[in-house]
C-alpha cells in the first residue's frame, strides 16, 4: 500500500486497511467505468481503486488514457500519481479510449466529462450528450441493469432532459427498468482533491429510484456513511449554489479588503474576528429563502457601508447590490399580493420579525404601503403591537430612509385587528410574514377557499394545497 493511501487510511479511525478490502470484498464490489479522465475523473479512478473497486477509465484523448494505464497522472494533483501507480500494479485500474467497451465491462458508469461555458454564457452540453449516447449504445445489448452517475456540473434539469433521453434513444431501454440514473455532485478542490475524496465536505445523491440511490450510497459507504439524499434537480442545483456561495464569499472578503485598506483598518484583523462568529456569520442563520430583510440595523448599515464606499471612492458592487436585490424581494411579495386586488387581504405579522414590536423598516409595511397606494383595503394582526406613541417614534427613526411609509403609519391603528381569527375568518387572502405556531395552526385550520401567501416557509414539507402560495418555493 502506498504512503499516501496509508496516511489517509490512518486518518480514518474505523477504516479497514485497503489490502484487507481487496482480499475480502472485491468480488462483491461493483466495477466502475469513468468517462472523462480530467481533474474529476482521474481522481475518482485512483481513489476508488484504492478502496478496492475495479476501475475502467475512458477518455477520447489517447494521451490521457495512456497515462492512466501507465500509472502516470495526466494532471498535477498531490498524491494522485502514487495512487494511480498503486492501482495499476494491483490490477484495479485500466484505461482506454474505447468508451463503449469501458461501459459494457462495468456495472456503474461515472460521467465526468467537461461542461465548459457555451457561447451564450450557458453550459455547453456537447460532451455530456456525446458521452450519454456512448453509454446508451454500450448498454443496448447488456442484460444487466446499469447505473449511470452524473458527476458533471450542469444546469438543473439536465440529467433528466438531456442525459436520460440520449441514453434511452441510443439503448432502446427505459429509465429505472434497464438502467438507473443518479446525480452525484463533485465537491473536490483541485490541489487537495485526493484528501477531499477521503474526507468529503458532504456526499449528495439525487436518484431516479430507491434502487439507484441505494446502489450508489453503498459505493460511498466507506468514505461517507451519512449520504444526503435529494431529488436529481435538487442535487444539480446544490452544486451550482455551492460554487456561487464560494464566489460570493471571496468577493465579499475582497470588497471588505478594498474598503478596509482605504479607511486604514486591517482587513485581516476584521475578517479574523468575523469568521469566529459561528452563531450568526458562518452558520445556517440568515440562509433560508424567504422575505426581504428589514429592521433597525441591516438596511441602515448596508446603506451606511455603501455610503462609505462612495466617500472613499471604492467600488463595491456586491455591497451596492444588496439593497437593490432586497427591493426586488419586496416587489416579488407585492406582486403576489396584487394578484388578489379587490379581495379582502389580511396580514399575520407586521413587525420586522417575530417576537418583537419593532416596526422600523419592516418589509411587511412595504407590502401594506403598496396596497394603500392601490386603494386596496387590508387588515392585520400582530400580538406584539400596541399602537401608541412608540409607533410614531419608529416612523421618526426611518423618516429619511422610508418617507413613503408616513401615511401607512398614521393608518395603522385602523388596520390592526385584535386576534388571528379576526383576520383569518374575515379575509380571502392571508399573508403570513412571521413563522409562529399559532399562525401555522391558523393556516392549517383556515376556512375553505382562503388563499395563503407564505413569506416565511411555515411548513418544511410543502402542503399539497392549491390555495397555498410560497414566495420563493
Ligand atoms: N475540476 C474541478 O475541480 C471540478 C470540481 C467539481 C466538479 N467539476 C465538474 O466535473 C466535470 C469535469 O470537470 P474536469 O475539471 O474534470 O474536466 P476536464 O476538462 O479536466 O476533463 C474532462 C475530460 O473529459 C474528456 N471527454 C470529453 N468528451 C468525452 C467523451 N465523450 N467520453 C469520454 N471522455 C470525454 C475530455 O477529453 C477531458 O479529458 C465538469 O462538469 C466540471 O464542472 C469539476
Amino acid at each position: 500500500m502506498s504512503n499516501v493511501a496509508e496516511t489517509m487510511l490512518e486518518n480514518q479511525g474505523e477504516w479497514v486497511a485497503t489490502n484487507d478490502i481487496v482480499a475480502s470484498d472485491i468480488t462483491q464490489r461493483p466495477s466502475i467505468s469513468v468517462l472523462g479522465l480530467g481533474y474529476v475523473g482521474a481522481v475518482s479512478v485512483a481513489c476508488f481503486a484504492n478502496l478496492g473497486f475495479h476501475m475502467v477509465g475512458a477518455d477520447v484523448v489517447e494521451a490521457k488514457a495512456e497515462a492512466i494505464q501507465a500509472g502516470v497522472s495526466p494532471i498535477v494533483e498531490e498524491g494522485l500519481e502514487t495512487l494511480l501507480r498503486d492501482g495499476v500494479s494491483r490490477g484495479l485500474i485500466e484505461a482506454t479510449t474505447d468508451i463503449e467497451d469501458a461501459v459494457k465491462r462495468t456495472d456503474i458508469t461515472f460521467l465526468s466529462v467537461g461542461t465548459p461555458t457555451a457561447e451564450d454564457g450557458g453550459c455547453d452540453m456537447t460532451y455530456v450528450r456525446a458521452a450519454a449516447q456512448s453509454i446508451g449504445r454500450a448498454i443496448k445489448d447488456k442484460d444487466a441493469y446499469h447505473l449511470i452517475v452524473m458527476r458533471c456540473s450542469v444546469p438543473p434539469g439536465t440529467t433528466m432532459s438531456v442525459v436520460v433521453p440520449e441514453v434511452e434513444a441510443a439503448s432502446g431501454k427505459q429509465l429505472d427498468v434497464g438502467f438507473g440514473v443518479t446525480f452525484n455532485p463533485e465537491f473536490l478542490r483541485e490541489g487537495v482533491a485526493v484528501n477531499d475524496f477521503y474526507n468529503p465536505p458532504k456526499t449528495v445523491i439525487g436518484a431516479s429510484s430507491p434502487r439507484a440511490a441505494a446502489q450508489l450510497a453503498a459505493v460511498y459507504r466507506v468514505v461517507d456513511e451519512k449520504v444526503l439524499m435529494c431529488s436529481i434537480t435538487g442535487a444539480e442545483m446544490v452544486k451550482y449554489i455551492d460554487n456561487v456561495w464560494h464566489a460570493a464569499k471571496v468577493t465579499f472578503a475582497n470588497e471588505v479588503g478594498r474598503l478596509c485598506k482605504a479607511i486604514e483598518v486591517d482587513s485581516h484583523e476584521v475578517m479574523d474576528i468575523f469568521v469566529q462568529d459561528t452563531k450568526l456569520n458562518l452558520s445556517p442563520y440568515y440562509l433560508k429563502p424567504g422575505f426581504a430583510f428589514g429592521g433597525s440595523c441591516l438596511p441602515k448599515e448596508v446603506r451606511a457601508v455603501e455610503h462609505l464606499s462612495q466617500v472613499y471612492q471604492i467600488r463595491t458592487p456586491l455591497f451596492d447590490s444588496l439593497m437593490a436585490s432586497n427591493k426586488l424581494q419586496i416587489e416579488e411579495g407585492l406582486q403576489l399580493v396584487r394578484e388578489f386586488t379587490g379581495k379582502r387581504i389580511g396580514f399575520l405579522g407586521v413587525a420586522f420579525k417575530c417576537d418583537t414590536d419593532d416596526l422600523r423598516e419592516s418589509p411587511a409595511l412595504e407590502l401594506m404601503a403598496g396596497l394603500l397606494e392601490d386603494n386596496q383595503e387590508f387588515c392585520a394582526f400582530d400580538p406584539n403591537l400596541k399602537i401608541d406613541s412608540s409607533t410614531r417614534s419608529h416612523f421618526e427613526y426611518m423618516r429619511h430612509a422610508r418617507p413613503h411609509l408616513a401615511t401607512l403609519m398614521d393608518k395603522l391603528p385602523d388596520v390592526l385587528r385584535p386576534s388571528i381569527d379576526d383576520v383569518v375568518n374575515n379575509c380571502d387572502v392571508v399573508v403570513v410574514s412571521h413563522s409562529r405556531d399559532d399562525y401555522r395552526n391558523a393556516v392549517i385550520h383556515r376556512p375553505k377557499g382562503v388563499k395563503v401567501i407564505d413569506l416565511v416557509r411555515l411548513f418544511k414539507e410543502l402542503p399539497d394545497d392549491p390555495d397555498y402560495i410560497g414566495i420563493s418555493w
